[in-house]
């Protein structure tokens, strides 16, 4: 523990300038309020201070409430009390000097003080909504009428990050610093002159901005409706509106009183769990248990793509949407000029659904440089390859890669399930080659997998998961295994879900519950959007390896007729030219009735529930598998390429997360009964029973290794 503490005050001259130190991000752990507090009560006991600077040190002016602190019982200050209670009664003006962050808990204390200054790079916000609670200091009551109840509800029911500028611009501060300037002395210039105007400007004072919300409340209803979609099965997002709706209807302290029971209301919600959950296992992921402490990534300033297709050309947007010249190589002029095509169109289309400015476009699209060599990328610090799935196609091209990139380049392939030894075997420089699969559309996707071979270095590790997350993708590591972490894991539901179909359900039954569930599509859906010829190729290339892998026939009969899904018109669904809506077809219907009795599987009913947990608890199966084998580092880690990677809903934490809500023995006891029922594909995983026995949550698996 650092002896430095959490909160200091110090006179310059006539200012009181109290620094907040609580690194990482100046949560508001335990100790930084009441440290507040005693420098503010200081600052107003001294004569000589005329006025209050109230700053952060480090990366960020304040983060919020300390997210560890909710749900385990420890005690934390009233937050919608004493603080904002004692700036509000304040004899004296304070400034909140803002750079970094100031988020939740650390923008309602700004937004109690007197006045705001921010850096140009700084980003304010009240993110509450998305670990599943409210803004429970005020934010409800006062950033309402700081910017009016319309805008105030985009910001706290999205809760999105919003830039200095733009923050500006909409009141909720007063002044915008240019980074270069020096936030403490701007600020304490600024303090300096306001230090003598009164009455003092009070948030909670102003009433201007909902005149026009008291008027016509139609906009709390309108906005309900607009996010019926997003936030079905949620709570917080309609708490959140509802606390804004108080600010309009109530007196400022009775909406403050609102404000908290809509709060208790939240926090220990199994909603709040799991989005809390959620927010820690991404910040996990991140860590490499295994590493050597010594190790330190490459640095990268370019990359190189081989193959533009669909993969390759979403990749090299990745890193040109983040300021990374990427060059880009294909085996024909054709697919490479077809490949440029398609990275313009898409750039094209988001400049027209208002997403990206056109000059922004221009600058990305100036950062990828297609070449017509690999004597053109040698330099390279990054090369990804992105050819077809196929080994003798890969295969040469790392023999290549071999003889050409300079030393010490990062090799590494967008493979989704082939072996990243056998890559690595055609290069004299194993350790410098991984896997980095990347999730389709590779420049929407957050997910990527960081595939670890036998001989992949800790340095090329390392290196691989930064790159990630320099272009803003969540980089997990999977072991390397035929689908390895994320695809693996999926597989038996991608299996169980054809197999419900010869048991007696349709696809649009099985979607149905699945959207139900959270996800934004359903399984089928999601299955003719990506190609069904596609999972054709997988099926038989597993198939091929293993005499016992289990046949699709049905999904086999579509593919046979030509139904690949969207992009013929027709799949589980049959689709109308020029719309992506799918509607339920007879033909299917018939067809998989034909096959199950060809089959001699007599169809029946199927609950909701039981469609969920035969697809659900058939990968929580795998995934046990996949931590047993020391696949994944941690069942967490699971749940994250779950949420990034497959659309499982935020609100439920992950597959694994949502399992422990069940209860370990329940979905062991399931499994085995079904084992019973279907035979071999359902035998429960060592590692799964020895939890079931121990009653240990998945969370707390221990990985084999
Ligand atoms: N509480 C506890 N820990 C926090 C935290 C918080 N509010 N915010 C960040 N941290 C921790 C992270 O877990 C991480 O810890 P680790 O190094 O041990 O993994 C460390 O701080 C650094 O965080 P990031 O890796 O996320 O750093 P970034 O620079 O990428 O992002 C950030 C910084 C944008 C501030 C991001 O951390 C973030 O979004 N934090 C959460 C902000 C938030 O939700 N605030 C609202 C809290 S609720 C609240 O205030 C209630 C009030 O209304 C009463
Ligand atoms: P694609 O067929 O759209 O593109 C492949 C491109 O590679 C084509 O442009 C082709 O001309 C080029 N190519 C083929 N051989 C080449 C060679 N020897 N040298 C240079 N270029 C060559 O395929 P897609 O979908 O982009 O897949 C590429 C890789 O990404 C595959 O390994 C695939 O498994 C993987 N992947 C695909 C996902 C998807 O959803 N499509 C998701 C995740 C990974």
């Amino acid at each position: 523990m650092s002896d430095t503490p959490l909160v200091t005050l110090t006179r310059e001259t006539d200012i009181g300038v109290i620094t907040v130190n609580y690194p990482p991000v100046n949560a508001l752990g335990p100790g930084v309020v009441e440290g507040i507090i005693d420098c503010l009560k200081q600052g107003f006991a001294d004569p000589a201070i005329t006025a209050m600077v109230l700053i952060g040190a480090g990366r960020s002016f304040i983060a919020g409430a300390d997210i560890r602190g909710f749900g385990t019982g420890r005690k934390r200050l009233p937050l919608g009390e004493r603080i904002y209670d004692i700036l509000d009664a304040s004899t004296k003006p304070v400034v909140a000097a803002i750079h970094g962050y100031a988020l939740g808990g650390g923008l309602e204390i700004a937004l109690a003080c007197n006045y705001r200054v921010a850096i140009d790079s700084a980003k304010v916000g009240l993110p509450e909504v998305l670990i599943g609670i409210l803004p429970g200091g005020g934010g409800t009551q006062r950033l309402p009428r700081l910017v009016g109840p319309q805008a105030a509800m985009d910001m706290i029911v999205t809760g999105r990050h919003v830039p200095a500028r733009e923050a500006g611009e909409l009141g909720i501060v007063d002044e915008v610093i240019p980074d270069t300037a020096g936030l403490r002395d701007s600020a304490i210039a600024y303090a300096r002159r306001i230090a003598a105007v009164r009455p003092l400007p009070r948030v909670r004072d102003r009433e201007d901005k909902l005149i026009q919300a008291k008027l016509d409340p139609s906009i709390f209803d309108a906005m309900r409706k607009s996010i019926a979609r997003r936030a079905r099965n949620q709570k917080a997002p309609y708490h959140c509106i509802a606390a804004v709706e108080a600010a309009c209807t109530l007196p400022f302290d009775d909406g403050i009183r609102r404000e908290s029971e809509l709060f208790r209301e939240l926090e220990n919600s199994d909603e709040a769990r799991a989005l809390r959950y959620a927010f820690f296992a991404e910040r996990e992921v991140a860590k490499l248990p295994d590493l050597p402490r010594d190790v330190t990534a490459k640095p990268f300033s370019n990359a190189a793509v081989i193959g533009a297709g669909t993969m390759g050309g979403g990749i090299a947007m990745s890193f040109a949407d983040f300021g990374i010249p990427v060059k880009i190589l294909d085996s024909t002029k054709e697919a490479l000029d077809r490949g440029m095509e398609r990275i313009r169109n898409n750039y094209a289309t988001s400049v027209k659904r208002g997403s990206l400015a056109e000059d922004e476009m221009q600058h990305r699209l100036a950062r990828i440089e297609p070449v017509s060599g690999y004597d053109d990328i040698k330099d390279a610090d990054i090369v990804i390859e992105a050819v077809f799935e196929e080994m003798d196609v890969k295969k040469p091209v790392f023999a290549k890669l071999d003889a050409v990139m300079k030393p010490g380049a990062l090799l590494l392939s967008n493979t989704s399930a082939l072996d990243i030894d056998e890559l690595a075997a055609m290069t004299h420089r194993p350790g410098d080659v991984a896997g980095a699969h990347f999730f389709s559309p590779a420049n929407v996707m957050k997910l990527l997998e960081v595939v670890r071979g036998a001989k992949t270095s800790p340095e090329t590790l390392l290196s691989a998961t930064q790159m990630g997350r320099k272009i803003g993708k969540i980089a997990g590591v999977a072991g390397n295994c035929d689908g390895f972490l994320a695809n693996r894991s999926r597989a038996p539901f991608n299996t169980e879900m054809v197999i419900l179909l010869e048991e007696g359900c349709l696809p649009e039954q099985v979607d149905k519950v699945m959207v139900d569930f959270g996800y934004p599509m359903g399984p089928f859906a999601v299955g003719d959007l990506a190609g069904l010829d596609i999972s054709a190729a997988g099926r038989r290339r597993r198939a091929a390896a293993n005499p016992n892998y289990r046949k699709l026939p049905i999904a086999d009969r579509l593919v046979e007729l030509g139904r690949y899904g969207q992009k013929t018109g027709a799949g589980w669904y049959r689709y109308e030219k020029g719309d992506r809506a799918p509607h339920p077809d007879p033909e299917v219907a018939a067809i998989i009735k034909h096959v199950s009795t060809e089959m001699n599987v007599p169809r029946r009913g199927f609950t909701d529930q039981e469609i969920l947990r035969r697809l659900l608890f058939s990968s929580v199966n795998e995934a046990c598998k996949i931590l047993e084998e020391g696949i994944a580092y941690r069942a967490s880690d699971i749940d994250v390429m779950w949420l990034h990677g497959f659309g499982f809903p935020r609100y439920r934490g992950g597959l694994m997360f949502w399992a422990d809500g069940i209860g370990v023995r329940d979905v062991y006891n399931q499994i085995a009964a079904w084992h019973q029922q279907y035979g071999e594909r359902w035998a429960p995983a060592a590692l799964l029973r020895q939890l079931a026995e121990s009653d240990t949550p998945f969370r707390e698996a221990k990985p084999g290794r």
